[in-house]
């Protein structure tokens, strides 16, 4: 029951809630609206593309209940437009926009119950769009489900916002040019499940890509994208296709130049970003998460005696304020869900 909940020892982890939404077409053929359904376990041949050749993509997003007692998403269309990048990659076809936000509006209505008080989580909300029709040869399915669910969350990282240590991944990549880095194939998230818990198991909270290429320049941070500033410059990966176009990365591109901050989106190198005078990391369910420490090999490099930077703080603080609607929305980023 969520009367029972505590909001405050919330986590990023799944509390089941009421409702789900699922919406199913076939190949060729339009989305129309799907239907609301109890929470709970789908059937799907075991044939399906998405079970047997990975024919997935998920989204990331996340509803908030503000100052003003309103309910919102922040910019649920770029998350639309973000999954229909990636049914185009993985040769699904694209949910329109309006049904996508159609279907996480009511979700999220239909479980107000489990979306948390102002400032003490959020209702993160998954759509997922997957090949759910058998197929036998390595082929587009022949239908597809559109799904979402939505869970209570709390931070990200163990230990809320404090700093995290971070480890480079010298062995292991996410992704490769001309592959399927650049959207949120589901596929994308399963080879970096060893590497995550080999760091995890030493102590560090994930690992740092490098670029497939070269080896030398930072692409992400397991699911979340990177920032370093120096010299009160800000910088981040540039998008090169193998890394995940953040909506977070481009709203704090935004708000540090709305603030008259540089900021240059550029390949930065390892060793660049270790000789930076702060780095965090940002993401839907990373929020912005301050780096404590980044370790290559055996060097390390910490970054303000474990406290967030002064940038860090600023953008954080922002960011959050907007969604909390306690500082002005000044781009319109926020969506209204109507209750
Ligand atoms: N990079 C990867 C690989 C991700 O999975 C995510 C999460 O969605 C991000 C970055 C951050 O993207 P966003 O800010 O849109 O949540
Ligand atoms: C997000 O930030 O929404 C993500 O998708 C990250 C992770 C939970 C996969």
């Amino acid at each position: 029951m969520s009367e029972e909940i505590d909001w405050d020892s919330l986590t990023f982890s799944l509390t089941p809630t009421d409702t789900m939404y699922i919406a199913e077409t076939g190949m060729d053929e339009a989305w129309t609206p799907g239907d609301l359904m109890p929470y709970g376990d789908m059937k799907i041949s075991p044939a399906a593309g998405v079970l047997n050749y990975g024919q997935g993509l998920f989204e990331g997003m996340k509803a908030f209940r503000t100052s003003k007692d309103r309910v919102v998403f922040f910019r649920p269309d770029e998350n639309a437009r973000r999954m229909q990048r990636g049914a185009d990659r993985l040769k699904m076809p694209p949910v329109p926009e309006s049904i996508f936000i159609d279907a996480v509006e009511q979700c999220v209505q239909q479980n107000l119950r489990w979306l948390p008080p102002c400032g003490r989580g959020a209702m993160y909300v998954r759509p997922l769009l997957m090949g759910s029709g058998p197929i036998l040869g390595v082929a587009p399915a022949p239908s597809y489900r559109f799904l979402v669910y939505v869970t209570p969350v709390g931070p990200y990282f163990k230990g809320g916002v404090s700093a995290i240590d971070l480890l480079i991944s010298e062995e292991h990549h996410r992704a490769a040019p001309g592959g399927s880095g650049g959207v949120k194939a589901i596929g994308n998230y399963a080879p970096g499940m060893m590497p995550s818990k080999n760091a995890k198991s030493k102590g560090y909270a994930e690992v740092i890509y490098l670029d497939a290429e070269t080896h030398t320049c930072i692409e992400e941070v397991g699911a979340a994208n990177f920032f370093c500033a120096k010299d009160g410059v800000l910088y981040t990966p540039e998008l090169t296709g193998t890394i995940l176009p953040g909506i977070t990365r481009d709203s704090l591109i935004q708000l540090a130049r709305h603030n008259g901050i540089e900021v240059k989106e550029t390949r930065v190198t390892a060793e660049f970003a270790m000789g930076a005078d702060e780095a965090f990391c940002c993401g839907t369910a990373a929020v912005i998460s301050p780096i404590g420490s980044i370790t290559k090999s055996d060097v390390k490099a910490s970054y303000g005696d474990g406290k967030p930077g002064e940038l860090t703080t600023k953008l954080y603080n922002q960011l959050v304020g907007i969604q909390n609607e306690t500082e002005d929305d000044v781009f319109g980023w926020l969506h209204e869900v109507p209750l």
